[in-house]
């Protein structure tokens, strides 16, 4: 029977417990996307902190791509920099040798309005930006998948552990995956199969640059709304992902659009309390043979260690929690059972670098 602290293996890379700091926005790079001293800080606090494998915000693969002001890039050499220093501090702070994932996203139509040039696979408009996307073009969509492949090229040099794929939460590749978003009928559309070429083609482009190094695949199954993405199609491409070569699928759900009890983000009424995409995370599970990670309202040690010893899912991911208390894996060796974090959301909404809306700025 695994427990919580267990170690766990991916693809060469040991992680010292089964608990992931699920990718988060700092809003606190700069203009240019680099890392800042806010960034550096925040990472050291959770390499800190005892989480087995810590995920970075959705770093931006390229300019038209961005989805905030202050969000991390990889998209140009210059940004590696930062990022090499961001990796030596985190590893050097770790004491119990947990690892770095950065998370590579695109857009797509959830980007600004005001960018130039919004593109998506399908010129469908995001009601909840206004932003109105054209479709690419077959050429354009083969050089995303370089692009993706790039940056995480980027991720390696600057020392990163892994790499994850944004595939879910309606950004360029789960818009791809997702019938609502993609009404293509070529290579890239048509049918399931067809919607999940980009994600394979990604993971497949970036296995051939960065060599042995893990790469995780954050995958929506499930799109919550009318005509979106449903938990049957969504199975089919978690097993394209795995048979294309991803090392681990954190699942999870939405879009933009989705209406709040039905996305990725909810709170504590309605929401089905603790672990409340875990069902989705077990039937994933069910299919591939490569470790899956749960996510969504984790917040008791007691359930996390129930989830991993009932083999529901290999790990389990928070972001939330860690936001309020970056240490919480660590306060849980020590005896805590529950996190502080009460799921208002008050993170999700905020102006500036990430902060616990109750604890207030400059808290972290
Ligand atoms: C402030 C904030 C920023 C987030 N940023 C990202 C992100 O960059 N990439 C991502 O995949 N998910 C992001 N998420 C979603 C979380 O990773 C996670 O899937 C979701 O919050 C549910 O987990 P939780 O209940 O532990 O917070 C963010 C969530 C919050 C609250």
């Amino acid at each position: 029977m695994e427990e919580l602290f267990d170690p766990i293996t991916l693809r060469g890379m040991k992680l010292p417990n089964r608990i992931v700091r699920s990718a988060t926005s700092e809003r606190a790079a700069d203009e240019q996307g680099r890392v800042t001293l806010d960034v550096r800080e925040l990472y050291k606090k959770l390499a800190q902190g005892g989480s087995g494998l810590v995920i970075t915000g959705y770093t931006f693969i390229k300019e038209d791509g961005r989805c905030n002001p202050r969000q991390l890039g990889l998209s140009d050499d210059y940004h590696i920099e930062g990022m090499k220093a961001l990796v030596k501090d985190f590893h050097a702070s770790s004491g119990n040798g947990s690892k770095f994932c950065v998370q590579l996203v695109h857009g797509g139509r959830q980007v600004p309005p005001d960018t130039k040039n919004p593109v998506a696979p399908s010129a469908v408009k995001e009601p909840v930006l206004g932003t109105e996307p054209r479709e690419l073009f077959p050429e354009e969509i083969e050089e995303l998948v370089l692009d993706f492949a790039e940056a995480a090229r980027r991720a390696r040099d600057a020392g990163f552990d892994a790499v994850q794929i944004h595939a879910a939460h309606g950004y360029l590749v789960s818009q791809f995956l997702s019938p609502y978003t993609n009404k293509r009928d070529d290579d890239w559309g048509g049918d399931p199969m067809r919607r999940a070429r980009f994600l394979t083609e990604i993971i497949d482009r970036t296995r051939h640059e960065v060599g042995d190094i893990p790469i995780l695949v954050k995958l929506n199954v499930e799109d919550g709304i009318e005509g979106g993405l449903t938990i049957e199609e969504g199975i089919g491409h978690a097993v394209a992902a795995f048979e294309a070569g991803a090392d681990a699928l954190e699942i999870s759900v939405g879009m933009l659009q989705t209406p709040k009890g039905k996305g990725a983000v909810r709170g504590p009424e309605g929401s089905g309390g603790e672990g409340y995409l875990l069902g989705l995370a077990a039937m994933v599970k069910e299919r591939v043979k490569i470790p899956v990670i749960a996510v969504g309202g984790f917040r008791s040690r007691l359930v996390m260690q129930t989830v991993i010893s009932g083999g529901q899912a290999d790990m389990v991911a928070m972001a939330r929690p860690l936001i309020r208390e970056p240490g919480l894996p660590k306060k849980f060796l020590e005896g805590k059972e529950i996190a502080d974090c009460i799921s208002c959301s008050g993170c999700h909404k905020g102006e500036g670098p990430v902060h616990c809306a109750r604890l207030g700025k400059g808290q972290v």
